[in-house]
């Protein structure tokens, strides 16, 4: 898997997260640049209140049906495979659990942090995994912080976006998220690397790309949408819908 597009300047770049088979083959007939496997599989699928619930083993099992379903759409899309909380804590485990999402069917990495993380990055570079990288309000924080607090507030908040992105494009990671930062620290920061951007509720085209959780999209989580999130369908109607037809069909 090709990551040279990553280094073509002025590109932009698509992505939005899959969880399984049906969802990643359709998605990857679109050819998105990622499909990411994000650890929010935790609350749009599990039903879990945050990511902090979800584990290696639910990570790997999710990657490898996104995989499937990549391989057999064609797709040129680069899976990339979110880092549950509490499994990088460690150089040695953050590699061991890289090496199991990468075994798994992801072609690289996520995981939410730079500066606090430079050695496990770095580790996991040595070993020849692809990185993505995912600063500013980092959701695998959320009980420590109390709740989801955008970045970029204050120049304390600011320096540290820019430091972490600073330690990104230093390990070698092929791009970053960039999650809930006022439009302007975006923008900043995405002037600042060579690495692209990739927003989510970041402002609109402060960054080099866009990525968005697919249920958030379509209307298929309706009973929390972030309010960033533009929702294109309501699939969740129209699943109620279609399964009420049937029912009514049957008596
Ligand atoms: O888990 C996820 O879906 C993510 C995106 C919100 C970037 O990390």
């Amino acid at each position: 898997m090709s990551f040279d597009r990553f280094k073509v300047a002025d590109r932009r770049f698509s992505a939005i997260t899959a969880y399984d088979y049906p969802t990643a083959r359709v998605i990857g007939e679109l050819n998105p640049d990622i499909i990411l496997v994000g650890d929010s599989l935790g609350m749009v699928v599990l039903g879990f209140p945050d990511t902090t619930h979800v584990t290696l083993a639910h990570m790997e099992h999710h990657i490898a049906a996104v995989a499937r379903g990549v391989l057999d759409s064609g797709s040129s899309s680069i899976i990339v495979g979110d880092l549950p909380a509490n499994t990088y804590e460690t150089v040695d485990a953050a590699l061991a659990s890289a090496q199991r999402l990468i075994k798994a069917g992801a072609h690289a990495v996520k995981l939410e942090g730079g500066v606090d993380f430079e050695p496990h990055l770095k580790a996991i570079r040595e070993a020849g995994i692809e990185v993505l990288g995912h600063i500013g309000m980092l959701p695998q924080q959320v009980l420590k912080e109390g709740g989801y607090k955008k970045k970029g507030k204050t120049s304390e908040e600011s320096l540290r976006v820019f430091e972490d992105a600073q330690v990104l494009e230093c390990v070698g990671a092929f791009a970053t998220v960039i999650e809930s930062v006022t439009p302007e620290l975006a923008a900043q920061v995405t002037e600042s690397i060579e690495i692209p951007t990739i927003g989510i509720g970041a402002g609109n085209r402060t960054c080099r790309g866009e990525i968005a959780v697919f249920h958030d999209v379509v209307g298929a989580s309706p009973w929390f949408v972030p309010p960033f999130a533009t929702q294109r369908a309501s699939v969740a109607a129209e699943i109620k819908r279609a399964v009420q037809e049937y029912l009514d069909s049957i008596k």
